[in-house]
């Protein structure tokens, strides 16, 4: 089976870490960011055959279109793992977050999501065993205050999530998410402001945990996959309680 895989985000944190493991396990890889000066920067030294970067903007579904498209004609056009990483945060207030910030959440975290999933479907759809991992976030268990439309846009990854995995199961293209709680990489250490879940919850996971949690959805896809033994335990919790046990932990986590 072929091992080659396209990574948005590739060039910090989680996506960086996970490209770093893909990389040591022998994948081929196409690395795309908005940032393409620290995706080269990353790569120095890495073989160039089986590493190609590319600077995209998610947003832009023409250049996902291009670039993914450019990475899966290296390789008999097919695409063997899909992993959309490539996402933004805003901690605070919700009407301190500015309406264009909102708007960019969404359109890095949920639209960046579908024009990549669009792009590459037609090479996933002809690569046995293909794949697709997005990154959603514990978040998506319940809204989350100070992360409002942060929290919405990982709802709506495990909405696209749950959709895309059975609509795509006749082409045999596996769909699944991670979600893990807060981890320790720039998008979290380099906000201005934070949130009373974040205070209590406190930063326990590294993105190279978080690595590890997509090596095994890459062995065995699980529609959503939570990071940590912890947090498992909590959303298997969060599934079979009531709502408002939920809402009511949350709530209590809030409390300043
Ligand atoms: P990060 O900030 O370290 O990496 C994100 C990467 O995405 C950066 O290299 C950035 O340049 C790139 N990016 C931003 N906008 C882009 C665009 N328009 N087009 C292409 N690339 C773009 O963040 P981190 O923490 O590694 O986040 C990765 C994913 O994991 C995100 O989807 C995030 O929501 C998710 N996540 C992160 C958690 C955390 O606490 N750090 C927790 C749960 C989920």
């Amino acid at each position: 089976m072929i091992k080659n895989a396209f990574i948005t985000g590739a060039a910090s944190g989680i996506g960086r870490a996970t490209a770093e493991t893909l990389y040591a396990q022998g994948w081929d890889l196409g690395l795309a960011d908005i940032n393409e000066q620290a995706l080269k920067e990353m790569t120095l030294g890495w073989d160039e055959q089986r590493v190609h970067c590319y600077r995209l903007d998610v947003t832009q579904p023409d250049q996902c279109a291009a670039v993914i498209g450019a990475y899966a004609e290296q390789h008999d056009k097919q695409l063997r793992l899909l992993f959309n990483s490539a996402g933004i945060l805003q901690i605070d207030r919700f009407e301190d977050v500015s309406s264009q910030c909102h708007q960019q959440i969404f359109d890095i975290n949920v639209m960046g999501t579908i024009h990549c999933c669009q792009a590459a479907f037609p090479y996933l759809r002809h690569t046995s065993g293909a794949q697709v991992i997005n990154m959603s976030s514990a978040s998506a268990t319940y809204g989350i205050p100070r992360l409002a439309s942060y929290s919405a846009s990982k709802f709506a990854i495990s909405g696209l999530t749950e959709a895309l995995e059975l609509e795509w199961e006749e082409y045999g293209i596996r769909v699944c998410d991670v979600m893990p709680p807060f981890v320790s990489t720039p998008m979290l250490n380099e906000q201005a402001s934070g949130a009373p879940v974040l205070d209590k919850l406190g930063v326990h996971l590294n993105a190279e945990d978080v690595a590890r949690t997509i090596l095994q959805q890459i062995e065995q896809p699980k529609t959503h996959r939570a990071v940590s033994l912890q947090f498992a335990l909590t959303y298997a919790a969060s599934q079979l309680l009531p709502r408002a046990v939920t809402r009511a932990i949350i709530r209590f986590l809030n409390k300043g």
